[in-house]
């Protein structure tokens, strides 16, 4: 009897077709969003969960999941919204998909640096408003990229990736992590032993640091203060990494010049102010929204099931 997997969402057609190959999955073709009591009702009879960042997995969900599922693998990299410790406590697995989206996460961090850096969001309103009238030497005048500082807050294997996209901009890269990365994987860039000592290198700073205790509201008022005057801060790891009245309060003083974001605290339901800010480049949370890597994410997301059900240790267990 093939294993039977609950999968939350609508997942591209290949990763569903090895799904059906290999599995009994229990599929949501409509992509409808489920409640928790959905999961759990879902989930019965089921032998695994295939979630992705959407559905939360808190302890009184993961209390209340038949005894018979045993393994999370998620379809993403980040896996805050699983209790990895209520998930051991009951012996289940958990596994997340890292590497296979680092390049279209660090695409769309680059994207956000120029969407903030070159007034992207006010730019295209104006073409598509017909507000856009005539041309000046003054006119959409935007912060250049090229040749500029780059704080990395978070080198891990996103944050790397960034790195090595950066440097096609000139740009010098500066890093704050746990530990000092490598030789070999810094490349070059500038270690500093806490994210306070790296904030004034920043002319740019980019957040790729994980979901945690330690990482909330990180970027707060006191982190922003030490960043130079009319810097650029581009968040495309977690919402909860920032301390949204706090860079709101800086992104209208011009403390900061602007922001490009793809991650929010609350999603769908962002600080409502970021929309009436001109100079903040909005992104919903699409940094690894490319073709190529959902088939890769999801086919990550299989192997790591391939190996739980054949009695072998899954490559990217998290719990
Ligand atoms: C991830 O994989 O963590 C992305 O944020 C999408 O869930």
């Amino acid at each position: 009897m093939k294993p039977v997997v609950l999968v939350t969402r609508k997942l591209p057609d290949a990763v569903e077709d090895r799904l059906r190959k290999d599995y009994s999955p229990i599929l949501n073709p409509d992509d409808v969003l489920y409640s928790a009591d959905d999961i759990v009702a879902r989930a019965e009879g089921a032998d695994a969960i295939m979630p992705c960042h959407t559905e939360k997995f808190g302890a009184a969900v993961i209390a209340r999941l038949p005894k018979r599922v045993r393994v999370i693998a998620n379809f993403s990299v980040g896996y805050d919204h699983v209790d990895t410790a209520a998930a051991r406590a009951r012996g289940l697995i958990v596994t997340n998909t890292p590497e296979v989206l680092s390049d279209a996460t660090a695409e769309l961090t680059i994207m956000l640096m120029l969407g903030a850096a070159r007034r992207a969001s006010e730019g295209e309103r104006l073409v598509r408003t017909r507000e856009w009238k005539d041309w000046s030497p003054s006119f959409m005048v935007g912060t250049q990229m090229t040749g500029k500082r780059l704080g990395i807050l978070g080198f891990g294997r996103v944050g790397r990736v960034v790195a090595k996209r950066a440097r096609g901009f000139d740009m010098e890269i500066h890093y704050n992590d746990i530990n000092r990365a490598p030789p070999e994987l810094e490349e070059g860039a500038i270690f500093h032993e806490t994210p306070a000592d790296l904030m004034p290198h920043c002319d740019f700073l980019a957040l790729h640091c994980v979901a945690s205790p330690q990482t909330i509201k990180l970027l707060n008022a006191k982190l922003i203060a030490l960043l130079p005057d009319g810097a650029i801060v581009v968040n495309a790891s977690r919402g909860v990494v920032v301390d949204d009245d706090a860079l709101v309060a800086a992104l209208k003083s011009g403390k900061l010049t602007a922001a490009g974001l793809d991650v929010y605290n609350n999603e769908p339901d962002i600080h409502a102010e970021y929309r009436q800010l001109p100079n903040v480049f909005l992104m919903p949370h699409i940094g690894s929204a490319t073709k190529e890597t959902r088939v890769a994410m999801g086919m990550r997301a299989l192997d790591n099931l391939d190996a739980v059900f054949s009695g072998k240790e899954p490559r990217d267990r998290v719990a």
